[in-house]
């Protein structure tokens, strides 16, 4: 797999080479969740992953934290193979990568309080002194916007923004360098997505914050992202520049994703009908032989189904794989 080659910056604070993920079934078959996925975060950004439900996004984003281990290839988080740390090591080290999810209901237990949530992180990392655990946990609320008198209510007393903010301070507790962000904004209402984003934006800013901003959303992740990658099937269709990414894309999934959105881009990008997706996204236990979206591509050749095509930078900081992709 080759490497990135045009980036002229530090070291990636995340480096994925043909990372796969793997779940076993019954009866001796596997799940490819995420099958060969190859691309580097760089500190300071924020990393876009769009992609349609079940595409392998939320399985990338916790094997890229730890939460899960890769079946096959390699992850560097800042450098370190998170697989050769001990325990204690990695205890420390797991702090830097932290994950956030969708449902802040989910994410909170209804029986506590809100700053007994918010502190836990520094408890399960070993942080003893409650005083000092509560003022944390408190400063961090301050930042999101939800003041002291919110540090004793339960959840049900909050909107779904405020418990959302909730999240958020709870993952800055430990004061992490990247944050993966799993479809944080989708259970929210339209009307405060912006303020959410924004707050993303401001934190981003402030505490020199990575994000993998994960999304099914695609208007949601053009606003935000530095760069965008394109998830079908367990694999990387296409990474670029978002702006590059969107108004000319490499790859006929991703043409055909945009077409669909077509708020997302801009008026001159917009097109006359969208590409028409044929079938399901088939199943991940058994993937198309080649290329995994040549069953719905209408620009699809029997050597799509012959090999799978190679990742390539076909335009600086431009990755695709396709066959047929122009640069
Ligand atoms: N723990 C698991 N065991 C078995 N299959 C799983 C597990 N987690 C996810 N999958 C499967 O992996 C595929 C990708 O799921 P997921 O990563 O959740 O996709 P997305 O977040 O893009 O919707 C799906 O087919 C899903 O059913
Ligand atoms: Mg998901």
């Amino acid at each position: 797999m080759a490497e990135p080659q045009t980036h002229q910056t530090p070291q990636p604070l995340l480096q994925a080479r043909d990372l796969c993920v793997e779940f076993p079934l019954p009866r001796r078959r596997t799940l490819k969740a995420v099958n060969g996925v190859s691309f580097d975060v760089y500190p300071g950004e924020t990393f876009g992953v769009i992609g349609e439900s079940g595409s392998g996004k939320t399985t990338l984003g916790r094997a890229l934290v730890s939460l899960i281990r890769p079946t096959s290839g390699q992850l560097l988080q800042d450098g370190v193979d998170p697989g050769t740390l001990s325990r204690a090591a990695m205890r420390e080290h797991r702090r830097d990568f932290q994950i956030m999810f969708q449902d802040p209901n989910a994410a909170l237990n209804p029986r506590v309080r809100i700053v007994d949530s918010v502190m836990e992180p520094l408890e399960v990392a070993g942080h003893r002194d409650a005083r000092a655990n509560r003022e944390a946990a408190l400063q961090a609320m301050a930042r999101v916007g939800l003041p002291a008198a919110f540090a004793d209510r339960y959840p049900h007393q909050l909107s779904g923004g405020q418990k959302q903010r909730v999240i958020i301070a709870r993952a800055l507790t430990l004061k992490p360098r990247l944050i993966v962000c799993d479809e944080v904004v989708a259970a929210l209402d339209v009307s405060i997505r912006g303020e959410v984003l924004n707050l993303f934006a401001d934190l981003q800013r402030e505490f020199g914050l990575t994000y993998v901003f994960i999304t099914h959303d695609l208007s949601v992740v053009s606003h935000i992202s530095d760069r965008i990658a394109v998830m079908y099937l367990g694999c990387l269709m296409e990474l670029g520049p978002a702006e590059a990414l969107a108004e000319r894309p490499l790859h006929p999934y991703t043409q055909a994703l945009l077409s669909a959105e077509p708020v997302a881009l801009p008026r001159s990008m917009r097109h006359e009908r969208p590409i028409e997706l044929r079938g399901e996204i088939p199943s991940p236990v058994d993937p198309p032989s080649g290329c995994p979206f040549r069953t719905r591509c209408p620009q699809a050749t029997d050597t799509c189904a012959a090999s799978r095509p190679a990742w390539q930078e076909r335009r600086p900081g431009h990755w695709v794989a396709c066959h047929h992709a122009q640069a």
